[in-house]
């Protein structure tokens, strides 16, 4: 059986005053040990939040690092620097930083190869625009992100590696995909995932969704049978509505 995930995203949000709060609030709350709850922080909050966190109920994510453990990458953060801090997690390849930061599916698979053979968790993100969507072409843009993501990954490698659908559409929006519309999609990708590996593989890699997953829809997303988890923005922000997500 796949162990739910529930990964809040904090973006660029919370300085180390505010994030201290909202992870002490967070962990004095009865959390479902049946989830893994993680949280995704910026760079600068890593390292108290590694200390709040040290064997407790919830762990620890980055938002991005590069694939290089070090050299001459001015502001980048490296697989070294986040095993120091014990990140288990890390997010690659956010719609964000393909738009804003020029990431590619290319930059997107260097990254994932480096963080497995660092022991960090890749988080890949992939997910279609809203012309993308329109045009119909979306659902091969996403075989192909999946089919880049996972070049030259092993079997073994592959099944720790957990991928996010996130419709770029749905983030920040408000207008959430159907449970329908993220189910077929999540059940796309692991459609891709057995014809790159087979299917107990594929049977075995978790599949979030993200977009808009706040108390009111996580229910019906996780009833999905594709559906693993879910990647949150907005809602992980605040302790009443991440824990809720947590204990859904
Ligand atoms: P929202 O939950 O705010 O829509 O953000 C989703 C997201 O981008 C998580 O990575």
């Amino acid at each position: 059986m796949r162990k739910p995930i529930i990964a809040g995203n904090w973006k660029m949000n919370n300085t180390i005053v505010e994030g201290q709060a909202l992870v002490s609030d967070i962990l004095n709350r009865e959390l479902n040990e049946s989830v893994e709850a993680v949280i995704c922080v910026p760079f600068t909050f890593l390292q108290t939040a590694s200390k709040m966190v040290d064997g407790n109920k919830i762990k620890l994510g980055a938002q991005n690092m590069h694939w290089e453990e070090k050299g001459a990458y001015t502001g980048e953060i490296s697989p070294l620097m986040l095993n120091e801090l014990n990140v288990e997690y890390v997010i690659i390849g956010h719609s964000e930083r393909r738009q804003y930061f020029n990431e590619t599916d290319k930059t997107v698979n260097m990254k994932t190869i480096s963080a497995l053979s660092h022991n960090i968790t890749p988080i890949v993100c992939v997910g279609e625009s809203l012309q993308e969507r329109e045009n119909d072409s979306y659902k091969e843009l996403i075989e192909d992100q999946v089919r880049k993501a996972f070049e030259g990954i092993s079997t073994e490698d592959a099944k720790k590696t957990v991928i996010a659908y996130e419709p770029i559409w749905a983030i920040g929006t408000g207008r959430t995909a159907s449970s329908e519309q993220a189910e077929e999609i999540c059940q796309l990708i692991r459609n891709v995932l057995t014809s790159l590996y087979d299917e107990k593989t594929a049977q075995a890699i978790r599949i979030l969704y993200g977009g808009s997953v706040k108390p009111e829809n996580i229910k019906e997303l996780m009833a999905m049978e594709n559906i693993d988890g879910a990647l949150v923005g907005g809602a992980s922000l605040k302790a009443d509505d991440f824990v809720q997500l947590i204990n859904y």
